[in-house]
This record gives structure tokens, sequence and C-alpha cells, in this order.
């Protein structure tokens, strides 16, 4: 079968993080000391109200903005939500979407994420739409049933068309900012293949073999290469704490 090279990404979530010095002080700090290579696409995702900062500091830089989330709507009386078309107003290129957070601390269905989706490639964003399992969920062996739900849910109506601007971020919960529980590069290398398979059911082998899945979930510098290095994983979603919180 013929390999593609996918396109790799490397994407900074900052989550509920920084003040506006912060921001600028870390976007400083990436635009000055990256080297992006071929095939390769940096990420950054500040919170809403830094959104306009970094991304003037990130034009005409190798590294794209994104947002962390957004709501299905283009306008209307959303209070404290941010729009796909106040997005693009600033530049974004890349929206966070299904992200475990959001699931498990504000009861984020499968649904409200499909639509959100759906939404969001309809307005000219690209998505990066994060699935995983639970502790209790692996420990009862159905990670892959629910990895294939919230990728059903998920995806249900995106047209083949709009997969080059969607990703997926495999990021078991149970590793995410977790200090205890760290996926190993195996364990990850794993789930990525239940989802490409997942992913060449629903689309069709070759355009699944297209498609960026990449890890989230306690990567550091110290294991990012191990994680990079497997063949499936596309990439990196890093969050992290501020070292205080640790
Ligand atoms: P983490 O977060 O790197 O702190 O585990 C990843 C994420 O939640 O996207």
């Amino acid at each position: 079968m013929k390999t593609h090279i996918r396109q790799k990404f490397i994407v900074g979530n900052w989550k509920m993080h920084t003040t506006a010095f912060e921001a600028e002080q870390l976007a400083r700090g990436i635009i000055d000391g990256l080297v992006v290579a071929d095939h390769v696409t940096v990420i950054l995702c500040p919170p809403f109200p830094y959104l306009a900062l970094v991304g003037d500091m990130l034009k005409g830089s190798q590294v794209a903005l994104g947002a962390q989330n957004m709501y299905p709507q283009a306008e209307g009386a959303f209070t404290g939500e941010v729009s796909p078309t106040m997005l693009l107003d600033l530049s974004c290129g890349y929206v966070i979407l299904g992200h475990s957070e959001g699931r498990h601390k504000l009861g984020e269905s499968d649904e409200f994420i499909n639509q959100k989706v759906v939404c969001t490639l309809a307005a000219g964003l690209d998505v990066i739409l994060c699935v995983g399992e639970t502790l209790e969920q692996r420990k009862s062996k159905q990670t892959e049933a629910v990895l294939d739900r919230q990728l059903s849910t998920g995806l249900a109506g995106v047209p083949s068309e709009a997969l080059s601007r969607l990703s997926i971020a495999y990021e078991p919960v149970w590793a995410i900012g977790n200090d205890e529980h760290h996926a190993t590069p195996q364990q990850a290398h794993d789930v990525h293949l239940l989802i490409r398979r997942k992913l060449s059911q629903v689309y069709g082998e070759t355009r699944a073999q297209k498609m960026t899945v990449q890890y989230g979930g306690s990567v550091e510098p110290e294991n990012a290469a191990a994680f990079l290095g497997q063949p499936g994983i596309d990439g990196v979603l890093i969050g992290g704490r501020q070292p205080e919180s640790r």
C-alpha cells in the first residue's frame, strides 16, 4: 500500500493559564526559539482573552493560532460564548473540540461536540477533535467502544471532502495532566491503530491514511520524542500546568 506523508501537528493547549504578560512572554519564546520542519504544523491555543494578543505576535511567523473551544452558532444571544465568526476575525485557523475537560467537567455530550465539529468546518476553521477513555473505562475494557462512540457521533455528517481540515487527538483522560498515570508510547500506539481502523471503516482506507492522529496526555520534553517516534502518531497536543499547581 502507498504510504502518505502525513502532516505532523505540535499543538500547545494553554488551557486556563497565563496572564497577558505571561502569554506574551511564552509566545515570544516559542516564536524566537522555533525551527519548523517540512510537514510540521505548530499551533498555539491560548485562552480566549489573549487570542488577539498572541495572534498579532504570530503574524509573519511559522506558528498558527488556534482556539480551545467555540460555540456552534455564527452569532446570537449566547452569553459568554465565542462564535466561529469571531475566531476567523482574529485569524484563528484551528479549534480544539471535544476536549475531555469539556466532556467530563462541563458535561459536553457527543451530540453537542458533533454540532461544534460540523459548524466549525462549515465556517472554514480546521478542527482538532479530542477523544479518549477514562481510567475506569480502560480498566473495564471499554476503550474501543468509547472511542467508537466518540468518533461515530463526533464525526456524524462530516463529509469526506472536509477531512483534510480535521485531525484527531487521542487523549486518554487518565493520562492528562497526571503525574501518577502516564500512557506508554506503546499504549498510545495501540489506540492510534484502533482510531485509524475506525476512520478507515467510516471514510475508507485511503482517506484514513491521510488523516493526522496526534497524541496528548502528559507529553513532556523528556517523552515527546518517544511518542512522536511511534508509527501512526502524527503529533502531540501538549497542555501542562503551571509548576506551582503540580
Ligand atoms: P497535559 O494536557 O499535557 O497537561 O496532559 C494535554 C491536554 O489536555 O490537551
